[in-house]
Formats: C-alpha cells, sequence, structure tokens
C-alpha cells in the first residue's frame, strides 16, 4: 500500500532532483534525526539526488553582526547555505521547542538568510521547495512548532508544502532499524515526499 505507486510516480519525477536533508537537533538519538533519515531514504528511493547532513558536524557560532562584520560568514555557514542554493528541494525535520524551532534551527536559517556580503539575501530559499516535519515525545508531535518554522521559510520568499507531517509520542515511534512502526505515518511521509519530488 505504502510504496505501491512508485512507478507511476516516477514517470513524472525531474530526471534527478537534488535534494538537501537535515534535521534541527544536535542530538545523537535524536528523533527528528531519526525521521530526517527516513525522509531522505523515502526520496532516494524515488529516484532523487540527496545530500544529508547533520548540524551536529558543522557548529556554528550564534550569529552576531559583529562577528559577521569583522569576519565575514563562518565557513560552515557558508557551507550549508551553498548546498541550499544548489538543492531545489529541501527538507527539514524540526524539534519543538517551546513551541517553535530549535536555536540551533534558527541560527542555520539567520546565517543562511545573509549573503557572503554581509548583507540580506534569499538565494538559499526563494523558489526552493520545503517539506517541513517534526517529531516530539508529545501528543501534537511538534506540530506547533512547525508554524513557526513555516512563517520563516515564507518569509524567505520558499515554497513551503501545505502537507507537513508531526510524529507524535516520537520516542517510541521507530523500530530498531529506524523505521516508521505506524504504517499510517509512514504513508504520511511517503506522500509529503512524493509531492516533494513532483516537478510542477
Ligand atoms: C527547551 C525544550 C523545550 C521543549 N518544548 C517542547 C514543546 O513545546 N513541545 C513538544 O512537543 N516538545 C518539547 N520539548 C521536547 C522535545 O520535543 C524533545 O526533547 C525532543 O526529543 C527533541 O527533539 P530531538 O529528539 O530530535 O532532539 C522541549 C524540549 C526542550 C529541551
Amino acid at each position: 500500500m505504502v510504496y505501491c505507486n512508485f512507478l507511476t510516480l516516477n514517470a513524472t519525477l525531474q530526471a534527478e532532483p537534488t535534494v538537501l536533508a537535515f534535521a534541527g537537533s544536535l542530538r545523537k538519538d535524536s528523533c527528528n534525526k531519526k525521521l530526517i533519515n527516513q525522509a531522505a531514504s523515502i526520496a532516494r528511493e524515488l529516484g532523487a539526488q540527496v545530500i544529508q547532513i547533520d548540524l551536529k558536524d558543522f557548529p556554528i557560532p550564534l550569529y552576531d553582526g559583529d562577528l559577521e562584520e569583522a569576519e565575514g560568514m563562518p565557513e560552515n555557514a557558508k557551507y550549508i547555505r551553498q548546498l541550499m542554493i544548489n538543492s531545489q528541494v529541501i527538507f527539514i525535520a524540526s524539534p519543538d521547542y517551546n513551541h517553535s524551532v530549535s536555536a540551533v534551527l534558527k541560527n542555520v536559517l539567520d546565517w543562511t538568510s545573509r549573503s557572503e556580503n554581509a548583507e540580506r539575501s534569499r538565494e538559499a530559499f526563494q523558489g526552493k521547495k520545503f517539506a517541513i516535519m517534526s517529531a516530539s515525545p508529545s501528543k501534537s508531535g511538534g506540530a506547533k512548532g512547525l508554524s513557526h518554522l513555516r512563517d520563516i521559510l515564507l518569509d524567505q520568499k520558499a515554497i513551503v508544502l501545505e502537507r507537513q507531517i508531526s510524529i507524535p509520542y516520537a520516542y517510541e515511534a521507530f523500530d530498531e532499524q529506524g523505521g516508521l512502526k505506524d504504517l499510517n505515518l509512514k504513508s504520511d511521509l511517503y506522500l509529503l515526499i512524493e509531492e516533494a519530488l513532483k516537478t510542477e
């Protein structure tokens, strides 16, 4: 049921859509990292070229205008921004911290909304398709934080898919292999990725 329309979908895909995928958590056992792993592997199955990064591998100082003026954009921020610019589709799995995005994720979005000349720049966002998702141990699955993430991305003129997914009770939601146990959620994630990879 979940994977039944693979062949029909492939016909409507771009040759090799380029996707960047990351989670807004640094934690080793992060449920959002598990979710982004699943999203990335579905996209690869569907023929997309996916670059997946762990933000823990790319530490970036908190945005500070003085630092930017003195030293320019940090190398890791430049790297992530360039990956975003090179991608047509971006998947973000966002933890819900006090019903908003994590500081780590907001910091990445703040730096990447700047140019290397220390000016406002939408190049990493504008016209790109974003699929947003969340996972949390709560009943809501972190859905409230996604409305903040959506607003931030829309303000940068990104195309944010209406469809989104939140995984509730996320500490019990994944099996030993990192797969989603609930078939309905698995199917919802598949639909989200399928929509993200579709051409207009
Ligand atoms: C500062 C802080 C605030 C949090 N606020 C919320 C919240 O508002 N809603 C929620 O569902 N979970 C909240 N949580 C719980 C997180 O969803 C949980 O820690 C989750 O595991 C974080 O994502 P990760 O597993 O990807 O690291 C909060 C956690 C922290 C540390």
